[in-house]
């Protein structure tokens, strides 16, 4: 029989008949993809997005079909227009997307299991069904009777009606995970929006590797893609997230996809956020918040007020004035310092990156006088919000420094922003009138900020001052050990 497979370098793109560990091109190790071999003729040939975007218009004002192929054109001759969004019905999940779904447009939704993935996208098509879209639900990981009762369970909560129950329940559903298949039947309901939960479970039947596998993610989505593309169908790709938090699989998709979505929260949790990590059509700086109830994920609307009510008044607690995109929020960041018993003390924190706090706790104990060197530090952002800019430097420098003296901020709730420099300034960050503002209309007063904030703030240079202001009955003295507010950690 004809081979119609090949394997290729990831690293040189060298070929190989037969599978091998190490690439006979460039030595690399596990570097090689089986990948199908691709016939001669156009039908099978890959899609290219950007070439396949100006014929549909997208990018030309002009039907680009009428251009000869390979044409070059200056942007000016290219004809301004705005790619036709659908609204998903979910406003949290629409500003992420940069206003909704693009038509033809390639989504990769990550996140781990349980995290409820399935519960948004189900959600997502009950709603485009609604609003009159044609939708197909691609289960490879359930069956139809299993996504039945889901979507049974999320209109019990749903309170929107017996009318739209019966729509949720209209969503075409096929449970199957032969790739062949769902690409015939995708061509034959020739859907506005598809979704495939998950890339990992489907397979094409002429590729050897098991369904997962590198080549064959890769294989499912290049002809989603092509297929999506040509009769102009969103497809919506759900992708596992490994235990090492990589999008293991996915993560092959990053560059084919429009768009990649990450859905994260801590599973014993309610609080679920996603973002953006990637955006063809809008920007990757937004998070949308929500939660996940008996009735399925409910918007967080005015995140703010929940977390600042949330907020408690023991040592360690800041409330920080953030900018998640575009929007302010204000959430509690909560820290424990206790003494350890371990030569490596340990750094553990949760919605933050872990240098940061090195590098926060290493200006706190050379120019806050709050040494922290032989304790346990944990740092947590609460409602499992993970916080990405320089601008929470300051709130954690506080709640560390509040729980390592036990001194709670006389002012509660406090709240702060701001980025450290490693001489111990305290710097501008961006949006200081959104932040101040925000923290205004959830009866925060007081708000330590940098120099330059402008009104409402309570302007301080240093990292010693900030301290100053905020725990001022017991200002941490150069060279002081900490004292511990007492608590164990079991190890
Ligand atoms: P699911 O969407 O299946 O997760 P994923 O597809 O990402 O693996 O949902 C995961 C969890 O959400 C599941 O353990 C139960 C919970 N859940 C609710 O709390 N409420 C609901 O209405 C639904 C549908 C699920
Ligand atoms: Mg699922």
């Amino acid at each position: 029989m004809a081979r119609t497979t090949v394997y290729v370098c990831a690293e040189c793109g060298f070929k190989s008949a037969q599978w091998r560990g190490q690439c006979a091109g460039c030595e690399s190790w596990n570097t090689l993809v089986e990948e199908r071999l691709r016939p001669p003729s156009g039908e099978a040939r890959r899609a290219r997005p950007g070439v396949r975007a100006a014929r549909k218009g997208w990018l030309g004002g002009s039907p680009a079909g009428s251009r000869p192929a390979g044409r070059v054109l200056a942007l000016s001759e290219v004809g301004a227009c705005a790619p036709q969004r659908m609204s998903t019905g979910i406003g949290e999940l629409d500003r992420v997307l940069g206003g909704g779904l693009v038509p033809g447009s390639l989504v990769l939704l990550g996140g781990s299991p349980g995290i409820g993935k399935s519960t948004l996208t189900n959600m997502v098509l009950a709603r485009l069904q609604r609003s009159g879209r044609r939708t197909l639900y691609v289960s490879g990981e359930e069956s139809a009777q299993q996504v039945r009762l889901r979507a049974e369970r999320l209109l019990l909560d749903d309170g929107s009606g017996t009318e739209s129950a019966r729509h949720a329940l209209e969503v075409p559903v096929l449970a199957e995970t032969d790739l062949d298949t769902v690409l015939e039947a995708l061509a034959a309901e020739t859907p506005d929006v598809c979704v495939v939960d998950s890339v990992q479970t489907l397979a094409a039947e002429e590729l050897g590797g098991a369904a997962g596998s590198v080549g064959q993610v890769r294989e499912v989505a290049a002809r989603l893609m092509e297929l999506a593309k040509r009769q102009d169908t969103a497809v919506v790709l759900v992708g596992h997230v490994t235990k090492e938090g990589a999008l293991a699989g996915p993560r092959v998709l990053e560059h084919m996809v429009d768009c990649v979505l990450q859905f994260e929260g801590e599973r014993e949790r309610p609080y679920r956020e996603l973002r953006a990590l990637k955006n063809r059509f809008g920007s990757t700086n937004e998070a949308g918040l929500f939660e996940m109830r008996q009735g399925g994920l409910v918007e967080v609307l005015d995140a703010s007020a929940r977390f600042v009510a949330e907020a408690t008044s023991a040592p360690g607690s800041v409330v920080l004035a953030a900018m998640e995109g575009s929007r302010p929020l204000l959430v509690e960041v909560q820290a424990l310092v206790a003494p350890s018993e371990l030569e490596h003390p340990r750094r553990v924190v949760s919605g933050l990156d872990r240098n940061r706090l090195a590098l926060v706790l290493a200006i706190l104990a050379r120019h806050g006088g709050v040494r922290t060197g032989t304790a346990d530090v944990f740092v947590n952002v609460v409602g499992g919000v993970r916080l990405e800019e320089p601008g929470c430097d300051l709130a954690v420098a506080i709640a560390v420094a509040s729980a390592a003296g036990g001194i709670a901020p006389p002012h509660h709730p406090l709240a702060c922003f701001g980025e450290l420099g490693l001489t111990g300034e305290l710097r501008w960050v961006g949006h200081p009138e959104r932040r101040l503002q925000e923290a205004a209309r959830h009866g925060l007063a007081e708000v330590i900020a940098p120099p330059g904030s402008g009104a409402g703030a309570r302007e301080v240079a240093t990292l010693r001052e900030a301290l100053a202001q905020a725990l001022p009955r017991e200002r941490p003295g150069d060279g002081a050990a900490p004292r511990t507010s007492g608590a164990r950690l079991a190890a």
